[in-house]
């Protein structure tokens, strides 16, 4: 997408140094740095702290990651393995996004399929190129569907300003172009409707404060960012039209996994008759899983993010401690929406109901 003119994303391949590039998103919006994924342990260190983020961009990191793994083996990626052990701890390196298993054992399955290292090395390329422009393409879809809902609203209220608010980083740093729940924002706004987005800014690591908002204002969308506590009065007063969210995994049944404070705001949004929407492609519906509380694996991450706060002052990154030193802090990651307080999901092939009927009509593939 648009940065200063400029068109990125937030993973490529530098043919010239034959390198798998990402954006640095720990030190976004206030440095831009990039980083180079030379091997397996660089690339799970990204994943895991968090370089790259957000569902359908984990997934394409693992497929370039497998990709990494065997340029790494060299001659040593035919010993199918070490190859498979590999990939197995590449998976591991977050466990609630489900686009990263997809992802890698997308390619995997590919390259068992070639003998040589040579013909593994150039499979594992272009699989991965196949699953990034995938997500993006699908992204550009999401962003078609969605903007329909936003349009709507803007005509039942005279193109009176549309008041979206959102959750966490489901933007193009979460998934290579458009973003999932940002793409019929950046439709809208490109289409002259007039929209403005209430930003959570997403304790602890602060991805709507830190990216959304930074992502949004880049492409010149009015937005502001609240604490995350402030949906619920603003749904009160009138303050907010539609609900739009990602999630980093959901169950063929409805039950959206999110960022942690997801559900809270589809319960406040229920209370207030707001429509509550969850953007998606299908690499991120668990075609496996019933029951999302019960079955879906919610990250327990390191309690010093919620004991330090990360920011700017005085020109320097700084981290500073809020709590008391000895403090316990709980950082669960992820929460489950029961698909009954999702008004529907805005997928690449459409919108449709949240639950397992209208799910698999839109994915006939899946039925069993
Ligand atoms: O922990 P993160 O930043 O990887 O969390 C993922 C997210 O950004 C969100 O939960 C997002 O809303 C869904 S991913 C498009």
């Amino acid at each position: 997408m648009n940065v200063d003119g400029k068109n990125i994303r937030p993973i490529w391949f530098n043919e010239e140094k034959e390198m798998v590039q990402v954006i640095d998103q720990r030190q976004l919006p206030h440095k831009f740095v990039i980083e180079d994924l030379t091997d397996l342990k660089k690339t799970i260190y990204a994943i895991q702290d968090m370089f790259v983020r957000g569902a359908p961009l984990i997934g394409a990191t693992g497929a370039w990651g497998v990709y990494v793994i065997i340029k790494n083996l060299k001659e040593k990626s035919e010993n199918n393995e070490i190859l498979i052990n590999d990939c197995e701890e590449l998976k591991n390196s977050r466990p609630t996004a489900v686009n990263l298993t997809w992802a890698v054992e997308k390619v995997l399955k590919a390259i068992l399929k070639k003998e040589t290292f040579i013909e593994r090395l150039e499979t594992a390329k272009q699989e991965a190129i196949i699953i990034t422009e995938f997500e993006a393409n699908n992204c550009s879809l999401i962003g078609d569907f969605g903007v329909e809902l936003i349009d709507e609203i803007s005509k039942k209220k005279n193109a009176e300003t549309v008041n979206i608010l959102t959750h966490c980083n489901a933007g193009w740093l979460a998934c290579v172009e458009w973003g999932t729940a940002t793409a019929p924002m950046y439709k809208a706004f490109d289409k002259g409707i007039d929209i403005h987005v209430w930003v959570d800014e997403t304790r602890p690591l602060n991805q709507g404060a830190r990216l959304t908002a930074w992502e949004l204002s880049k492409h010149g969308i009015k937005n502001s960012v609240i604490t995350d506590n402030a949906g619920g009065h603003l749904m009160q007063h009138g303050l907010v039209d539609i609900v739009i969210v990602g999630t980093d995994r959901t169950t063929y049944t409805g039950d959206v996994a999110n960022k942690i404070g997801t559900y809270l705001k589809a319960l406040a949004a229920k209370d207030n008759n707001i429509p509550f929407y969850v953007a998606l492609p299908s690499s991120t519906f668990d075609w496996e899983k019933r029951d999302g509380i019960k079955e879906i694996p919610i990250e327990l991450r390191d309690p010093d993010e919620i004991k330090y706060v990360t920011g700017k002052h005085d020109g320097k990154i700084k981290s500073v401690l809020i709590t008391p030193e000895d403090s316990n802090a709980g950082n669960y990651a992820f929460d489950v929406t029961p698909a009954r307080l999702v008004t529907g999901f805005i997928t690449e092939r459409g919108i449709c109901n949240a639950n397992e009927d209208a799910v698999l009509k839109l994915f006939p593939e899946h039925k069993y």
